[in-house]
C-alpha cells in the first residue's frame, strides 16, 4: 500500500466473519486509516459499531486488498470487496492482479522463477500446481483455435503439471509481461536476456510461462483457475496423489516474510520431489482440527492455531520415497533456535523465527502422513 498517504485518507472494503455460535456469515464495513494503523468496523445488519477506531498494528498495511483474509482480535475477516468507489479508484492500480502460470517445460525452475516474482515485487496471492487436460487448455486458450501453434500448444500445456498463481503488484499485468519479455525465447535471449524466457525458455512455445495480456484477459483468466464461487466450481483439480507422501505447510508468517520462493528452491535443490502444492486461507476451527494432536500435548497449541489461521499459507504434498522421516528430519526440530544450534542446514534452523513462527509445519508422526496429506488436498480442496 502506498505510504505517502494523506492525512486523512480511509480506506473501506466489504468485510465477512463466519461467527461459529450463529453458523452463519456477517457482513461488515471495514475502514483502515494509514496514517496510525488504525481500523474501524461497523456491522452492516445492525448497523452498529462493532469496532470502535482502534490503532491496530498487528495488521500491516501492504495486508488490506480484495481477497486477502485477515485476522482482527483472533476473528478471521475475508475482504470480499472495496467498499467505496475512494477506495477502489486507489487501490485497484497499485493492487492490480494478474494471472502467471509456469508452464511444464519450466516448473524445474520453479524455486528461480518464484524469486524472480518476488524480486521484481510481485506478491503471490494465490498459487496451485495443476495437470490441465486436453478440454481445459483448449479452453483456457480458446482465443488461438485454429492458428498453427494450437496443437503444439495445447500439447506443451497438457505434457505435464503447471503451476498457476494470482500475482499482485502495481500494474501488475504489464510489469509480469516485462518480466516475461518476448513471447519467442530466442528473441527474449538477444532483446531482453535477464527476462524469464531468455532465461527458462527453450523455443516459440516451449517458453517458460503465460502472463494475461489485459485486464480482460486477466479477470477471466483468473476467474478460470481461481473462482469466486467455488462451490460450482470446473477449475483444475490439485496433483495430489495422496498415497507414500507427507506434508509440509509453509506458514502465514512465512508467506508474508517472502521466503516461499527460497523454501522451495531449497527443497528442490535437496532432491524432494514436490507432488501437489496449493494456497490456503485457513478457518480457525480448521486449525483445530488439523492440530488436534498437538491439543494438551504442546504448550503452544493455542498460539499455533491462531498462527496457523493468521493469513495464506501454502500446502505441499512431498514424495515420502517410502520414508516420510527424511523429509521431517529436513525440516529440522520445532524450535528454530535448538536447529540453529543441532540442524543449521535444515529449513526451520534458516527461516524460523519462534516455536510458533518455525516457517514449515511438518508432519510429525509417520503414521500421521496420509492423514495430513488428505486432509489439505483432499477434505479442504472439495
Ligand atoms: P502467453 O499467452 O502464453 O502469455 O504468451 P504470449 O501472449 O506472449 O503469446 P501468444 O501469442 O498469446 O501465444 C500463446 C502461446 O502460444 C505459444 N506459441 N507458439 N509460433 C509458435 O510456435 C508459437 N507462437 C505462440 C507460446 O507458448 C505462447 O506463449
Ligand atoms: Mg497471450
Amino acid at each position: 500500500m502506498n505510504t505517502g498517504v494523506e492525512d486523512s485518507t480511509r480506506y473501506c472494503f466489504i468485510a465477512e466473519w463466519f461467527d461459529p455460535q450463529a453458523a452463519l456469515v456477517r457482513q461488515y464495513q471495514l475502514f483502515f486509516y494509514p496514517r496510525d494503523c488504525s481500523i474501524e468496523i461497523f456491522d452492516l445488519k445492525t448497523r452498529r459499531s462493532f469496532l470502535k477506531k482502534t490503532k491496530y498494528d498487528a495488521i500491516k498495511g501492504s495486508e488490506y486488498f480484495v481477497g486477502n483474509v485477515i485476522n482482527v482480535y483472533s476473528r478471521q475477516m475475508t475482504l470480499k470487496e472495496y467498499g467505496d468507489e475512494f477506495t477502489r479508484k486507489q487501490l485497484s492500480t497499485s493492487q492490480e492482479t494478474t494471472l502467471a502460470i509456469i508452464k511444464p517445460d519450466a516448473t524445474r525452475f520453479k524455486g528461480d522463477i518464484l524469486q524472480a516474482m518476488s524480486r521484481d515485487g510481485f506478491k503471490v496471492t494465490q498459487i496451485q500446481m495443476c495437470h490441465l487436460t486436453k478440454d481445459q487448455a483448449g479452453a483456457f486458450y480458446a482465443e488461438h483455435k485454429g492458428k498453427p501453434f494450437f496443437n503444439n500448444l495445447v500439447e506443451l500445456m497438457t505434457s505435464g503439471c503447471c503451476i498457476v498463481m494470482e500475482l499482485m503488484r502495481p500494474n501488475a499485468i504489464l510489469r509480469w509481461r516485462d518480466l516475461l519479455g518476448p513471447t519467442n525465447t530466442q528473441q527474449a535471449q538477444a532483446s531482453a536476456p535477464n527476462s524469464i524466457r531468455a532465461r527458462f525458455g527453450t523455443d516459440q512455445t516451449k517458453n517458460a510461462c503465460h502472463g494475461s495480456d489485459s485486464p480482460e484477459s486477466a479477470r477471466r483468466e483468473l476467474e478460470f483457475f481461481f473462482p469466486r464461487d467455488t462451490s460450482r466450481s470446473r477449475a483444475p483439480a490439485n496433483t495430489a496423489r495422496l498415497s507414500n507422501s507427507t506434508l509440509a505447510v509453509v506458514k502465514p508468517q512465512a508467506v508474508k516474510d517472502d521466503q516461499l520462493a527460497q523454501i522451495v528452491k531449497d527443497i528442490d535443490a535437496a532432491g524432494f520431489n514436490i507432488l501437489a502444492l496449493k494456497s490456503f486461507n485457513l478457518e480457525k476451527s480448521d486449525c483445530e482440527e488439523f492440530l488436534e494432536v498437538y491439543k494438551g500435548v504442546v504448550n503452544e497449541y493455542g498460539d499455533m492455531v491462531c498462527e496457523m489461521s493468521s493469513g495464506t499459507c501454502v500446502a505441499l504434498e512431498i514424495d515420502a520415497q517410502g520414508d516420510p522421516a527424511k523429509f521431517r528430519a529436513f525440516v529440522g526440530p520445532a524450535d528454530p533456535e535448538i536447529a540453529r544450534h543441532l540442524r543449521p542446514q535444515t529449513l526451520r534452523a534458516k527461516y524460523g523465527k519462534s516455536k510458533v513462527q518455525n516457517a514449515v509445519h511438518v508432519t510429525d508422526l509417520v503414521d500421521d502422513a496420509p492423514l495430513e496429506v488428505e486432509y489439505f488436498f483432499r477434505i479442504l480442496s472439495q
